[in-house]
């Protein structure tokens, strides 16, 4: 076991501190990672309100990139010295999921099975079982995907959350692709990614909608070809007018991703999309949300698909070292996601910073 400085929630709503916590040595299936760079996310200030669950004290952070420590007798994918990105969807290879060939829908994700402490031995809960605002982090090994270790962390950390989430609804769930366009509504870090996505796949036209200029400013940098501030108006009439100007005929976007997690986007999202085309829920709800007046006739007479995304649908294994190619191609701009690198104790202002649509990451460096 040793001592390392981490950021932890203690209870519901109270700013985190920055306190000593002990991490064991690696069991069976476990590593323990050096953290490099670590992204603060959405999610993160989630946690802290209380709005995942109750478990409070929460460990966080789950954006990382770092350098394998040491690792568990039985463990062979990955070595100590080895350059990971952490991932929060270990796929256990044994579940119904799993054993028809759905990795990405896999049932039973594995965490370390020991606990990471504070001084006093009280248990902490890891966000999305990885907590990497913390010089060591223990993970299970699956957690951890080898990369190019000459890639920048506090770029390639990123993929293991929000960035992956968005680059995965447009290219793994929504099927984004030459000939087809694309809509994002809700240009955040996950819905920059999903255009960054878009524009990875070859799609044409790529729509980005938000209600900040800010953000459609970014939007634009990473491959969006028009931009729509739906503060001024109804976005779907715009983005059918657009579609229909690139493609003769086209009565709304082949393909539209709500980055948001609302229902009045998504319902936005529903009727820009052409007939047959694909609506992609990656932003989360809250449990009371529902989509109100949604005449059925409507789901059935415009055909196509309505789907959500956990994680870009990834595979860590598959996805993760190709997008770190491609980065390093200059063929992805991970960089242009990167706000400001801070340090361990600047995580809240980093969330009054997210809260404001200031940044697309705040990335705490190790
Ligand atoms: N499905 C997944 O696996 C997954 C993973 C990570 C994050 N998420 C979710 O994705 C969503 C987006 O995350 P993020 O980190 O990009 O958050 P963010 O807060 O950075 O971005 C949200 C964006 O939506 C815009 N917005 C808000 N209301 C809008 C409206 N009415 N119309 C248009 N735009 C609007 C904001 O201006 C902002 O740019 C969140 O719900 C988050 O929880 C999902
Ligand atoms: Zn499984
Ligand atoms: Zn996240």
């Amino acid at each position: 076991m040793q001592q390392v400085k981490a950021v932890v929630a203690r209870s519901k709503g109270a700013p985190v501190e920055v306190v000593s916590i002990n991490v064991p040595d690696p069991g069976p299936g476990e590593a323990v990672v050096r953290v490099q760079s670590c992204g603060v996310c959405h999610t993160d200030l989630h946690y802290r309100e209380g709005g995942i669950n109750d478990d409070f004290p929460f460990l966080l952070g789950h954006e990382a990139a770092g350098v394998v420590e040491s690792v568990g007798a039985d463990v062979t994918s990955v070595a100590p010295g080895d350059f990971v990105v952490l991932n929060w969807r270990a796929v256990c290879g044994e579940c119904r999921a799993c054993r028809r060939g759905d990795l990405h829908y896999c049932f039973n994700t594995h965490n370390a099975t020991q606990r990471m402490t504070l001084e006093d031995g009280t248990e902490l809960t890891p966000a999305l079982g990885i907590g990497a605002f913390a010089e060591k982090t223990l993970v299970a090994a699956g957690q951890c995907t080898k990369v190019d270790p000459t890639a920048r962390p506090a770029a390639v950390g990123l993929l293991g959350c929000g960035v992956m989430a968005g680059i995965g609804a447009a290219i793994n769930t929504g099927g984004a692709g030459r000939g087809k366009s694309v809509a994002v509504i809700g240009c955040g870090g996950v819905g920059v990614a999903a255009i960054a996505g878009a524009a990875l796949s070859g799609a044409s036209p790529i729509i980005a909608v938000d209600i900040d200029a800010k953000k459609l400013a970014k939007a634009e940098a990473l491959g969006a070809t028009h931009t729509v501030d739906s503060s001024k108006g109804d976005p779907v009439e715009e983005i059918k007018r657009i579609c229909a100007a690139t493609y003769d005929g086209a009565e709304g976007a082949d393909l539209v991703i709500e980055a948001v997690g609302r229902p009045e986007t998504w319902k936005q999202a529903f009727y820009a999309r052409d007939l047959a085309g694909t609506v992609v829920l990656v932003g989360v709800p809250t449990p009371d949300m529902k989509v109100p007046d949604l005449p059925l006739i409507d789901v059935f007479g415009r055909g196509g698909a309505l789907k959500s995304s956990w994680y870009g649908d990834c595979l860590p294994s598959r996805d993760f070292p190709m997008l770190v190619d491609l980065y390093q191609q200059g063929r992805l701009d991970l960089d242009a996601f990167v706000s400001e690198e801070i340090g361990i104790g600047d995580i809240e202002a980093a969330f009054e910073k997210m809260h404001n649509g200031d940044v697309l990451r705040s990335v705490v460096i190790l």
